[in-house]
């Protein structure tokens, strides 16, 4: 028999074809990790390589346990959050030391994977919330080797040294540990992002008054924190050489605190991430944002507003410092989100509380440029009956979800790219007045979204953010609130009217109206918006 004669170009393209199949069929392709980028001082998450806005939710402390999770993914379901936020203990996963479980992770990433939803792990460490608590026994036992720190009179305080190696170490290893695992199991990427500790800090003693640390911070300043910029933002003595008492004066022992804190964190988030370089990030116990308080009346060294440039110093590995927002007055949240919204720190709110009041702040978020909202305790906790407190503070954050939602994809480009602007009702209901360049929109709030109504004024609940599709048109997704336009620059007094006002909602990439609004929905001060987020589309016109 004749053999033909294999045509080489032929050959070699079957054997490209052959290699593509193998590769898109034999292994599962590589997903992309996710990724913090920053371009012109804004931020977004890449998940999949898109912009992700992260709908969180955070599961109380103790509901990360099997026996648990039922009730929290119903949580989780009924918040319409696309990411649940959930602890990792270090006492459960490194029971005797190194020796790791890592059950209760992978059971969280299977249960997470059929729930399609995506996992913050919070790593409950060295510190949750300024203690040691959740260290495991064999260390909480050796008081020795990993102690904790002691008030100025000497008494002992509720918080472990940042200043001891054999500490750091012992957290490191397991971190590593962790991510190692994470990288070997989650090929998915379900998890997108860890928190390493959890309000770190001391409360009670603003640093560790142990005899040794007084040599350390009579010592100089580390060349590391002795930049021009740092000094100013610190507003410090501009010398070049000084103890930390002579270049920082009354802020010594905050910032010394500050400084040996973020030096363990950063090194325990620096070793963890050259395993499996995650985003990670480190939350704050907020002070009062308004009057500079010293750090006797709040958790001392954490990433508070006024350490930010020292936690930057020390900890380059961490991606970003967030706050954990429980301020009740609205001025202090809006200047909250303003002091962590940097060019050098992506906005993340990964705690607020569940307050019905609170969830107008998504809003803001995405007017920061924001990456990701959470309210913290979404689940009944163990409670046998459903907790109709929890069920009733929900509802607010569900709806705005619920709305948000199958527009995600797009508020988390429009964020990153500049082009939302909010205005959240304060305690005295006045009036705001938001600048969207052609146009000024005057939002009113009080309303329960009925044309022609008078104000009704109840908790100050109402919000509204305004998405510029171009000069003329908007997409408007409000709460509470009525609104209003006028034109400004060359059209400044000129007439004008809507071209339109569409009432629908927002998926797969566009709007879909659902009516036209005319009449006595537009006649009467401008749209109005109910209880729940309405999302209208509207282009208007100078006459
Ligand atoms: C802030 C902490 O970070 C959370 O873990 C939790 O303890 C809440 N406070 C409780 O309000």
């Amino acid at each position: 028999m004749r053999l033909t004669r294999c045509n080489p170009r032929l050959l070699c393209l079957t054997i490209a074809l052959i290699l593509t199949m193998m590769k898109t069929h034999g292994q599962p392709p590589t997903t992309p990790m996710p990724t913090l980028v920053e371009k012109n001082g804004r931020h977004t998450l890449l998940v999949d390589g898109k912009p992700f806005l992260i709908l969180g939710g955070q599961a109380h402390n103790s509901s990360a346990w099997p026996a648990m999770l039922p009730n929290l993914w119903q949580s989780v379901d009924n918040l319409h959050a696309n990411t649940l936020e959930v602890p990792i203990y270090w006492e459960q996963i490194e029971p005797q030391q190194d020796q790791f479980d890592f059950s209760l992770v992978d059971t969280l990433l299977q249960q997470a994977r059929t729930h399609n939803t995506r996992l913050i792990l919070l790593w409950f460490a060295t510190w949750k919330n300024g203690s040691n608590h959740y260290m495991p026994e064999w260390m909480k036992h050796d008081t020795a080797k990993y102690p904790n720190i002691k008030s100025a009179k000497g008494d002992p305080i509720d918080s472990p040294s940042p200043n001891t190696i054999a500490t750091m170490e012992a957290d490191t290893r397991a971190f590593k540990q962790i991510m190692k695992h994470l990288k070997a199991v989650d090929p998915q990427r379900t998890v997108i992002m860890v928190q390493v500790e959890n309000e770190s800090g001391s409360w009670g003693s603003v640093r560790d008054y142990s005899p040794y640390i007084q040599k350390l911070i009579d010592a100089p300043v580390p060349a590391g924190l002795l930049k021009p910029e740092i000094l100013k933002a610190l507003h410090a003595n501009q010398t070049t050489e000084g103890s930390w008492r002579q270049i920082f004066g009354d802020r010594a022992d905050e910032y010394f605190q500050a400084w040996s804190i973020a030096t363990f964190i950063g090194h325990v988030a620096a070793a963890g991430k050259a395993e499996y370089p995650l985003p990670m990030y480190t939350n704050a116990a907020l002070r009062d944002p308004l009057s500079n308080p010293m750090a006797t009346s709040y958790e001392s060294g954490g990433p508070t507003d006024n350490t930010l440039p020292i936690w930057k110093a020390a900890a380059p590995a961490l991606d970003l410092e967030a706050p954990d927002i429980y301020l009740p007055e609205t001025e202090k949240v809006l200047k909250v989100m303003e002091l962590y919204d940097r060019p050098d720190n992506a906005l993340l709110i990964p705690e607020i509380g569940l307050r019905t009041v609170n969830a107008k702040y998504f809003y803001t978020l995405l007017a920061h440029g924001g990456i990701g909202f959470s309210p913290f305790g979404i689940d009944d906790n163990g409670q046998p009956e459903k907790d109709t407190a929890i069920a009733k503070h929900l509802a607010p954050f569900a709806a705005a979800y619920a709305t948000a939602a199958p527009m995600a994809g797009e508020l988390a480009q429009w964020a990153f790219d500049g082009k939302i602007k909010a205005a959240v009702e304060q305690e005295d209901h006045a009036a705001q007045t938001i600048n969207l360049g052609a146009w000024k929109a005057i939002v009113s709030f009080g309303s329960d979204g009925r044309a022609n109504a008078a104000p009704v004024y109840d908790q100050p609940t109402g919000g509204i953010m305004i998405v510029e599709l171009n000069q003329d048109k908007f997409l408007l997704v409000g709460t509470r609130c009525h609104l209003t336009f006028l034109p400004t620059g060359k059209n400044a007094g000129r007439p004008w009217q809507y071209d339109n006002v569409e009432e629908g909602n927002f998926g797969n990439g566009t709007f879909k109206p659902r009516r036209i609004l005319n009449g006595d929905e537009t006649d009467w001060g401008g749209p109005g918006f109910g209880n729940q987020p309405t999302v209208l589309q509207t282009t208007l016109i100078v006459r």
